[in-house]
């Protein structure tokens, strides 16, 4: 099949492309060169020009402070671009999979997120991701939108600069003791793994609708990089951080695990443990020694 990526350079965008070709399908790359989700004729022409089957649309204004900083700009890219991306979509009958987030919800729940959950964001940035999710399901019924957390993957995410397991193995090797949060919690997954689902349920042609797509398990962020750490064979000094230490000027939810309850309920969840992706990662890393 004929497969736009939108953000395929970044840091999950460029897995997908990776593994959609490796299956077989034609995909077209547009990066923000090529394609501006701010801007609803870009868009229009962008997708028009491919002539796509399917788009799978990753592109978000998702640096949590800028938006809260320039919410205007996030609803921009963040809600009114799905929404056009979704218009066009129905107008040219493609399938649309779009990438949301955990942060839609508050974390009070304190167990794990299932589709049915109700949202309700703490922030710009996830205010305006949730807006974007409304547009996308009242606009065009063929669509599979998936929530992802805690993402890390080989290519940089390119809004933020690395991610956090590249962050955690310079901190050991620049200094004696690393300090780390323990009272927040994810489900930390490798986009490798979540590539990897994306391919599965395009060809499973899985139903319609609302997905939550996380690796298995949850930990705290003291204890992903306790994990690192261990398997990278690192003998530096990890300490709980004390609450406040780190200054976070940007409400985020302090539980923000899924469920992949309706990926289990059509049999497709091909989600492995966090641990497993972290292992897998670590072993692929092109920077290992
Ligand atoms: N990173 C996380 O931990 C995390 C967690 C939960 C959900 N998510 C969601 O996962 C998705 C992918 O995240 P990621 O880490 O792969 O991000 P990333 O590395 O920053 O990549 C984002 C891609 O979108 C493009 N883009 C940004 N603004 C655009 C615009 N206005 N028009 C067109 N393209 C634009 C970027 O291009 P340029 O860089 O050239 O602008 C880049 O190619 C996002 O939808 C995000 O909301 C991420």
């Amino acid at each position: 099949m004929k497969i736009v990526v939108i953000g395929a350079n970044g840091q999950l965008g460029s897995d997908i492309l990776d593994t959609l070709v490796a299956a077989g399908h034609e995909v077209v790359p547009l990066n923000h060169d090529r394609i501006e989700m701010a801007d609803t004729g870009s868009i229009r022409a962008a997708i028009d020009q491919a002539a796509p089957g399917l788009v799978v649309n990753t592109a978000a204004m998702h640096h949590v402070e800028k938006c809260e900083a320039d919410p205007e700009q996030a609803y921009r890219v963040n809600a009114l671009g799905p929404a056009a991306l979704a218009a066009v979509c129905r107008e040219r009958g493609i399938f649309l999979y779009h990438i949301s987030t955990d942060y839609v919800f508050d974390g009070l729940k304190r167990e794990p997120y299932t589709e049915t959950d109700c949202p309700a964001p703490l922030n710009v940035y996830a205010n305006t991701k949730l807006a974007g999710e409304f547009y996308i399901s009242a606009a065009w019924s063929r669509h599979c939108i998936l929530r992802v957390s805690g993402i890390y993957g080989h290519r940089p995410c390119r809004a933020k600069g690395g991610n956090f397991v590249e962050t955690m193995l310079r901190l050991a090797a620049e200094r004696e003791e690393v300090r780390v949060v323990d009272d927040e919690f994810l489900s930390p997954t490798f986009t490798a793994d979540i590539a990897a689902q994306v391919k599965t349920m395009i060809a499973a042609e899985a139903e319609p609708g609302l997905y939550h797509v996380t690796a298995a398990g949850e930990c705290s962020w003291y204890e992903f990089a306790r994990e690192i750490f261990s398997l990278a064979g690192s003998n530096v000094r990890l300490s709980r951080a004390a609450p406040g230490e780190f200054a976070v000027k940007v409400k985020r939810p302090k539980y923000s695990v899924l469920e992949n309850a309706r990926l289990q309920e059509q049999d497709l969840d091909r989600m492995p443990h966090w641990k497993d992706g972290l292992k897998r990662y670590l072993e692929s890393r092109p920077t290992q020694s």
